[in-house]
């Protein structure tokens, strides 16, 4: 039976994410590497920092500019560093997607801070996808990551949303709650 509908079986998302994230992060370490996407001292950055460096390298390896906001400045800094990490995590993979799908010609990192809430946001102007209505749907055909991202938004109690359609470019973010 394939992985995806071992999982699906498994699944019960909550389950299926324990297999889910280790995995997804084990390939996405090896990928990062392969497409150069990862910073050498993740561990000695915050999640602001991080990110920033994935953009540079980025914009230098792919010649996609990715343009980074943090609103206010030290957005994200206070949180756990096991959250922060976790969010890194995320915007690679979103990172990532830009790259592999999108066909972009430029991409927007937002990160913020308002009202007890942090929003990890990633904006490009590529050719969107249709999304369904599950994103476990995606891990039924071999893909994985935004299924991923699910997960790991549900475990900082947050939650992911995605707009995107054909032509129209794609936002991929992550709300999670301040505080927990
Ligand atoms: N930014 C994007 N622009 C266009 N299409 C996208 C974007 N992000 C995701 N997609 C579409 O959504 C699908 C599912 O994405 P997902 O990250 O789950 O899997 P994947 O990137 O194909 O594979 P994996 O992440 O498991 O290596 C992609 O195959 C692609 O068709
Ligand atoms: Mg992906």
């Amino acid at each position: 039976m394939p992985l995806g509908n071992r999982l699906l079986d498994s699944a019960r998302a909550d389950r299926a994410g324990d297999l889910l994230i280790p995995l997804r992060d084990g390939i996405s370490g090896l990928r990062s590497i392969c497409m150069g996407l990862q910073p050498p001292d993740l561990e000695a950055r915050d999640l602001a920092a991080g990110i920033s460096n994935v953009a540079d390298t980025m914009r230098a390896r792919h010649g996609l500019p990715v343009y980074v906001s943090v609103t206010p400045p030290d957005a994200g800094k206070g949180l756990p560093r096991e959250t922060q990490t976790s969010l890194y995590r995320c915007a690679q993979e979103m990172l990532q997607n830009v790259v592999k799908h999108a066909q972009a010609s430029e991409v927007y990192v937002y990160i913020e801070e308002d009202d007890g809430t942090l929003t990890l946001s990633v904006w490009d102007d590529g050719k969107g996808f249709e999304v369904p209505g599950r994103v476990l749907d995606f891990v039924r055909q071999g893909h994985f990551g935004l299924a991923g991202l699910e997960q790991r938004a549900r475990r900082l109690g947050g939650v992911l949303r995605i707009r995107s359609a054909a032509g129209t470019g794609t936002q991929v973010s992550i709300i999670v709650r301040l505080g927990r």
